[in-house]
């Protein structure tokens, strides 16, 4: 279920069932995310730039801001990030093909490393969830 947080100036919207549970939130703004705290989101721990900023770097868009459209980054670096037990993100202006050389993204995206994804080649953040025996 989607949840928003507001400072009056901004409001994040939170959608779980996106995420894909790379951490890059917790690590980038570990003062606004964090899972040890309720509401895990304190929208009031820095300022509404450094939010915005660190919202555009979600890579499943579970996390966005009300009213905004993030355009990927003209002629960007690509990057690849490796996230631990986790996916692959590939960002910036990777154009990734499948075997019919048919252009199937060329945004962010990122790649299930587990085998468990219920939406396999993709993340969907299954990962982190416990295995079953
Ligand atoms: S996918 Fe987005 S919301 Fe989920 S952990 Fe990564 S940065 Fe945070
Ligand atoms: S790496 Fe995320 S579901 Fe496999």
């Amino acid at each position: 279920m989607e949840k928003e947080y507001s400072n009056g100036e901004i409001t994040v919207l939170w959608k779980p069932d996106l995420c894909i549970h790379s951490g890059i939130c917790l690590k980038g703004l570990p003062k606004v995310f964090n899972l040890k705290q309720r509401p895990w989101v304190n929208i009031n721990a820095a300022s509404s730039e450094d939010i915005v900023q660190l919202v555009r770097e979600c890579p499943s868009k579970a996390l966005s801001i009300k009213g905004v459209k993030f355009k990927e980054k003209q002629n960007p670096e690509v990057e690849v990030k490796l996230i631990p037990g986790g996916p692959i993100i590939i960002k910036g202006g990777a154009t990734v093909t499948d075997r019919s050389k048919t252009t199937v993204f060329n945004e962010t995206v990122s790649f299930c490393r587990c085998k468990r994804s219920g939406n396999y080649p993709y993340c969907d953040g299954t990962h982190a969830q416990p295995k079953e025996n």
